[in-house]
This record gives structure tokens, sequence and C-alpha cells, in this order.
């Protein structure tokens, strides 16, 4: 897989794609690539993460702390080589704005076989479950670029 900049997406951009877009950034540690995160909803747009999002990167030496919710752009798609989605909802909404056949083809899933599921109306232990989740696929990820 050649490097590239990466968008990490989910609904809201406070819990799930924050921690995403903070893992990959910490592993990738190198500023030539973009890493950024967006929401497909206009819910919490300029708000910091969710609280305990943020709880969870820093027991893991990562501070997400100083990002801004914002809601993914058409523009995106010309910004991004890989815009990797937590949920089957984000995949829908994100591909119901794509125009072009290769806008569509840089759209995936972030895990291969499920869905990194929505935690925010669950209690705190479910955030350590996604964040163990998304680091397993980041580091895949940059697995995959070195080869
Ligand atoms: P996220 O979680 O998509 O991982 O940021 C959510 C955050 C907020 C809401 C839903 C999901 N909400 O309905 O406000």
């Amino acid at each position: 897989m050649t490097p590239g900049n990466v968008l990490m997406v989910c609904l809201g951009n406070i819990c799930r794609s924050p921690l995403a877009h903070g893992i990959l950034e910490h592993h990738l540690n190198n500023t030539a690539y973009l890493v950024d995160s967006a929401g497909t909803s206009s819910y919490h747009i300029g708000g910091p993460p969710d609280p305990r999002s943020i709880h969870t990167a820093q027991a893991h030496q990562i501070d997400i702390s100083q990002q801004k919710a914002r809601q993914f752009t058409v523009k995106d798609f010309d910004r991004f080589d890989y815009i990797y989605v937590m949920d089957c909802q984000n995949l829908a909404n994100v591909l119901a704005l794509a125009t072009t056949q290769s806008h569509q083809e840089n759209v995936q899933l972030l895990l291969d076989t499920e869905e990194v599921e929505d935690p925010y109306y669950g209690g705190t232990d479910g955030f350590e479950i996604v964040f163990q989740k998304i680091e397993k696929a980041c580091k895949q990820i940059l697995s995959k670029w070195k080869h």
C-alpha cells in the first residue's frame, strides 16, 4: 500500500474517529502525511472530543484534547487518499456524497470484518475496547505501508 493522507470518520467526530486520528498519528510519527478526522453529522462541530475518549487516549500517552470536531465534506475526497469509516452507517453516509468512482474506491471500513461500534451511550469500558480495536487496525495499516 502506498503511504498517503488519512481521514478517520465516525458519526459525531467526538468518540471513535478522534481516537483513530490520535492513534494513527502517534504510531505514524511522520508529518509528511496528513491525518485528520471528521463526523458525518453536524451535531458536535467545533467541540472537543468526548472526555471518555480524551481520558482513554491519555492512559496510552496520546493527547487528543486539542482536536475539534468537524463535519465531513465532499472536498475531503480530494484531500485524502484513504478514508476509513467506523461502521456501516458511516460508510453509507460518506458514499452517498461521492460523485466519482475513484472517490468511492478510497472509502473503506477501518476493520476488515467488523464495525467499530459506537461507545457513546455505553460505559467507560467501551472506550478502551474501541481503543484496542482501532490501535490494532492502525498498526496493520502502517505495516502494509512499509512493505
Ligand atoms: P462518535 O460517537 O460517532 O464515535 O463520535 C457519537 C457521538 C455523539 C453522538 C453519537 C455518536 N450523538 O448522537 O450525539
